[in-house]
């Protein structure tokens, strides 16, 4: 039998500060997430400079935590794996230069690992049993993209947003009407208590698979001032999730049929969406397609699928360099 492989992974993005052991890239040992939503709710979104400050006042703890979780020494780790992009720079470098020290110190190999990529290995921790290839959906607070998994590290992009992400539509759209941040944990709460055909919102679609949630986005703003005090929030956040879901759900369908697979995954924030979730999975049921979602904690981002991509990276060979440097706005499969 060959020898477990061990991958830290190391996810400071965003607004997570999260390390996570992962073993042969399927299974948890441990995953600690230090959250500053609490701390970025005050001001309606992430500020970038003070996510930088509190993942540098976090990180080492994290690190330490999640090591004496998995019961593991750093010596016993066979790869230091951390997001290097895309992301914001600052928050990038502190997960970045810490997974650099560590690895320099502990003299173990460095593999950096893509956001994105993360989101999706999501999926290989919750379904052991998933393999490529399959589509991805992935929806994200930055990112909406329709990607072709052809291998563990071979992606196509096949579809992407031309203007908001879908969070960021959920986000914004909470905000107008005074729900708070993040605006989609909120919104899948208050749709359930609401009626989605009593708001008719526009829905976008291109030639090819791309997305574009701006004009729903500033549909609903414009209905909020019209309608003020008459507008019924569970209606709106209700006809909101119809609108995206029924965007989301066609492009999965048309990709499908264009790449001829039988599989298809979410993941990203948005995935942990309950009505997206039950609509993919009828959508699956209907086409004779297996739909697999990440369990909510590897929605949203954790460093658990961090190690999970970082693992794939590490048996392709895919080492990185000790000068890496975080790319904010790096693409899949750079
Ligand atoms: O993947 P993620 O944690 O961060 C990025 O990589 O961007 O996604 C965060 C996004 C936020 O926009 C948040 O509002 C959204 O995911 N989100 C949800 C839900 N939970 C988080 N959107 C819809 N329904 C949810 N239940
Ligand atoms: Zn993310």
């Amino acid at each position: 039998m060959s020898k477990d492989i061990l991958c830290l992974g190391i996810e400071s993005s965003c607004d997570e500060t999260s390390v996570a052991v992962v073993k042969n890239g399927r299974e948890v040992l441990s995953n600690v997430i230090a959250t500053q939503i609490d701390i970025h709710k005050k001001y309606g979104g992430v500020v970038p400079e003070i996510a930088s400050r509190n993942h540098v006042e976090n990180i080492t703890y994290v690190v330490k935590e999640a090591l004496e979780k998995a019961s593991v020494s750093i010596d016993e780790i066979d790869a230091i794996c951390p997001t290097y992009g895309p992301g914001l720079v600052g928050a990038l470098l502190v997960g970045l230069s810490t997974a650099k020290a560590l690895a320099y110190a502990s003299k173990k190999p460095l593999v950096g690992v893509h956001h994105i990529e993360g989101h999706i290995a999501a999926n290989y921790i919750t379904h052991k049993d998933l393999k490529p290839p399959y589509l991805c959906l992935v929806v994200s607070g930055g990112h909406s993209h329709l990607v072709h998994v052809k291998d563990y590290t071979d992606f196509e992009i096949l579809g992407r947003t031309r203007d908001d992400a879908v969070g960021e539509a959920f986000d914004k759209v909470a905000r107008v009407l005074g729900l708070g941040y993040p605006g989609g944990p909120v919104i899948d709460k208050r749709a359930k208590n609401g009626n989605p055909h009593v708001y008719n919102l526009p829905r976008t679609y291109f030639e090819n698979l791309d997305f574009s949630f701006s004009g729903i986005k500033t549909a609903v703003l414009n209905l909020a001032n019209k309608e003020k005090e008459n507008l019924n929030i569970d209606d709106l956040c209700a006809s909101f999730e119809e609108a995206v879901t029924e965007m989301l759900t066609t492009n999965v369908l048309k990709a499908v049929k264009q790449i001829g697979v039988n599989k298809i995954a979410i993941a990203g924030g948005v995935s942990a969406n309950s009505y997206l979730r039950e609509r993919m999975k009828k959508i699956g049921e209907e086409n004779g397609l297996e739909v697999y979602y990440p369990e909510l904690v590897l929605c949203t981002d954790n460093a658990a699928m961090i190690a999970a991509a970082g693992y794939n990276n590490f048996m392709a060979g895919k080492i990185s360099e000790l000068n890496l440097n975080a790319v904010p706005n790096l693409k899949i499969g750079d």
